[in-house]
């Protein structure tokens, strides 16, 4: 009885989502901020959330185009997935066909980064955990990566 209660408990009503599909380009790591602050500006964040939410979708973004596009010459594509549900939590994906990344637990270390420019800190991942609920990293080498992360948004009294 337990259990049933527990998984009726969990089921979450979608209310609302958004699809895009851009080009990797750095000029469009703005375009994904807005398009997912606006969609997560339905549920009345405060100022905080919603800077949580844009900051962690820019260093998912960024990765996307600095990494896992990184050395190729031809523009890839970056698919945008962002829903929210009756419990006021917003679900963000983000997605390359790029590179991939061959060791995720070590990728999402803090300071670790593969970039030799010195551009690059190795804080992005840091940064998504710390300012979002949840996060979920799959990638394969060769194939891309995904990032999957969740925000809760309080509710207004
Ligand atoms: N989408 C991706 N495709 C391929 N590799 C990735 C991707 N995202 C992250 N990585 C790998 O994980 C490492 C850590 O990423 P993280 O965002 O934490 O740091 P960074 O991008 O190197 O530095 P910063 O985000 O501080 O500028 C990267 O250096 C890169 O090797
Ligand atoms: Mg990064």
């Amino acid at each position: 009885m337990k259990k049933i209660t527990k998984i009726i408990k969990q089921k979450r009503v979608m209310l609302n989502q958004i699809k895009a599909s851009f080009p990797a380009k750095s000029v469009n790591e703005s375009l994904s901020r807005m398009i997912v602050a606006s969609l997560a500006c339905q549920l009345d964040p405060t100022i905080d959330e919603l800077a949580d939410i844009k900051t962690a979708v820019s260093e998912a973004v960024t990765n996307c185009i600095v990494h896992g596009y990184g050395n190729n010459k031809s523009v890839g594509m970056i698919n945008l997935y962002a829903c929210y549900y009756d419990n006021n939590t917003v679900k963000i994906i983000i997605k390359d066909k790029g590179k991939g990344i061959e060791d995720i637990k070590k990728a999402m270390l803090p300071l670790y980064t593969t970039d030799d420019s010195g551009e690059r800190s190795g804080m992005g991942f840091s940064i998504m955990q710390s300012f979002m609920d949840k996060i979920r990293v799959i990638s394969n080498p060769g194939k891309g990566t995904t990032v999957i992360f969740e925000k809760k948004i309080t509710k207004p009294e």
